[in-house]
């Protein structure tokens, strides 16, 4: 089978991004060396649905070199790096993703890598696995099982487990304490500023930034924001995610509140309809807006349309929309991940720490398949500790170990 790609003539720049990022990720490389001689994955296919940037590229790399036939598809039409596909590509992993495709191409992609009849999908945000729980029934009876690696996909997965159809063990990536503690807060933190801030080319720093969502990505979201000078406000739904907000030193009201005093607006909730009509109507002139939850949903964006008397984009991944009284609201990156479609997503130094996750998740299924249920589990919690191990010794810290007597005293063994 053809890998489908943008230009196989991209490939020197994808390479270049995929060597830098390496650079960056020790945990990954260490996991390279190792299992690239023993080759755990041997006689396995992998199906990968994930935002198709370097990182990706690399991990997937790493799971071809330990002995996998790799696909991967993007997990969002906006986040796909056509460059980065190429290289993938021309290093023999199956790649089915471009840059801007249409849903039925997303579709289309996804069903292509399931056709290579996978053992394992990792699945960003549940599509691939909803898709072998509707289209492509015919291929279960093969899949040992897989990994989940973002909130809004565990969420799916559990709705699919309490329904009683899930047809497989999954991993919950996201729910490792090496993915969401780091990745979540940090890595989203980081990225989403990156990417608004690249996107307006506009200071940060004394405007009023409202977070919708104190979640642990809400959380990165908030505490970047107050770093770069912003005044924090946030809306929350959770009354005890609410008083977090209130006692990390942020205002919390309702987004009809919020509505009418943002500059900048972000969502981080996982839900629809976060921001609709009324709240467009009373915002500020020059308002802009941005998502950085897994789908486009939690802007209203037909809502806006709809009220607009035009829309134009007005710079790269910056659309105006003009309301009947003059007022300019903007919307970056279509309402889609800004840190991903107006930026290259988490930083390379946290993607390590969160691959590492999904690779002992892989190799935990393929070794254990057989004793794990149909649904959703944990990744068994000693895997967290070697992968923290790992990622200190490849950045030189040291801890302190408990000493025997220590160890009596709280009752371990
Ligand atoms: N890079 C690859 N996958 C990502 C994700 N889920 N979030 C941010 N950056 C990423």
């Amino acid at each position: 089978m053809e890998s489908m790609v943008k230009d196989m003539a991209l490939a020197p720049s994808g390479e270049d991004k995929i060597n830098w990022v390496k650079n960056f990720m020790p945990v990954m490389r260490a996991i390279d060396e190792e299992y690239s001689k023993t080759k755990p994955f041997a006689g396995k296919t992998i199906v990968i649905t994930l935002h198709l940037e370097a990182k990706t590229a690399y991990m997937a790399q790493v799971f071809m070199h330990a002995g996998a036939k790799v696909a991967v598809t993007g997990s969002n039409p906006l986040s796909t790096q056509d460059d980065v596909a190429a290289a993938l590509a021309k290093s023999g992993v199956y790649v089915f993703a471009t840059h801007g495709c249409t849903s039925e191409e997303y579709d289309m992609y996804i069903n292509k890598a399931l056709d290579l009849e996978p053992d394992f999908v990792m699945d960003d945000g549940g599509d691939t696995v909803h898709m072998l729980h509707t289209k492509r029934r015919e291929l279960l009876p093969k899949i040992l099982g897989g990994s989940e690696e973002t909130t809004t996909g565990v969420i799916r997965l559990r709705a699919l487990e309490k329904a009683g159809e899930l047809e497989f063990p999954m991993i919950a990536a996201n729910d490792a304490y090496c993915k969401f503690l780091f990745d979540n807060r940090y890595g989203t933190g980081q990225s989403t500023w990156d990417g608004i801030m690249r996107t307006t080319n506009l200071v940060i720093s004394g405007k009023t930034v409202v977070i919708a969502g104190y979640g642990w990505c809400g959380k990165g979201g908030a505490m970047r924001a107050k770093g770069l000078g912003a005044n924090v406000v946030i809306t929350e739904v959770d009354p005890i995610k609410a008083i977090e907000a209130v006692f990390d030193g942020f205002r919390v009201m309702p987004m009809d509140e919020a509505a009418k005093i943002g500059d900048i607006f972000l969502t981080l909730t996982g839900d629809k309809d976060v921001i609709v009509d009324r709240h467009f109507k009373v915002m500020k002139d020059g308002a802009m807006m941005a998502n950085s939850g897994h789908f486009d949903v939690e802007i209203n964006i037909p809502q806006l349309e709809a009220l607009s008397v035009s829309r134009k984009t007005v710079r790269n991944n910056i659309e105006e929309f003009k309301q009947k009284d003059g007022r300019k609201l903007y919307l970056l990156a279509e309402g889609r991940l800004v840190n991903l479609a107006a930026g290259d997503g988490h930083p390379a130094e946290i993607m390590d720490l969160s691959f590492a996750v999904q690779f002992f998740s892989a190799l935990h299924i393929v070794n254990h398949y057989k004793e794990l249920s149909k649904g959703v589990h944990l990744m068994p919690e000693e895997i967290n500790t070697k992968i923290a191990e790992m990622k200190l010794a490849s950045i030189g810290v040291t801890i302190d170990t408990l000493t025997e007597e220590q160890a009596k005293y709280l009752a371990l063994n």
